[in-house]
């Protein structure tokens, strides 16, 4: 968005809220599913040339097998969003 160097990599954390109807998912949309977003940390995140944080490793140990129920929870979190009114200041 900058342009900046110092900025790749840097992205502001979603909420998820809803995450089931926000589809693609990531930045970039390249997700196209839930189940492709799991499956994706489950292989590691790349890193290096992206600029993102070498210390982020793959979710090795885990099982393959959690994955759909790691999706139904995402999906759970669907529902009417608050209606959330900013407080007035003085
Ligand atoms: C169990 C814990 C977590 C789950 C289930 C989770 C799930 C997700 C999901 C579903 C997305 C895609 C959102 C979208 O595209 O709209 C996402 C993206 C993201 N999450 Fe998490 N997350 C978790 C922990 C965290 C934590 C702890 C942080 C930061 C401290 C974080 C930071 C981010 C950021 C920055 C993105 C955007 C990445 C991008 O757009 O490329 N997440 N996460």
């Amino acid at each position: 968005m900058t342009g900046k160097k110092e900025d790749r990599g840097k992205f502001r954390t979603p909420s998820l809220r809803n995450i089931g109807q926000t589809g693609p998912y990531m930045h970039d949309g390249s997700k196209k599913s839930l189940t492709d977003f799991v499956e994706f940390y489950y292989r590691g995140v790349p890193t290096g040339s992206g600029g993102q944080a070498p210390d982020v490793q793959p979710l090795l140990g885990q099982s393959f097998s959690e994955i759909p129920a790691i999706v139904a929870f995402l999906e759970s979190l669907t529902g009417e969003a608050p209606k959330i009114v900013p407080p007035f200041l003085p």
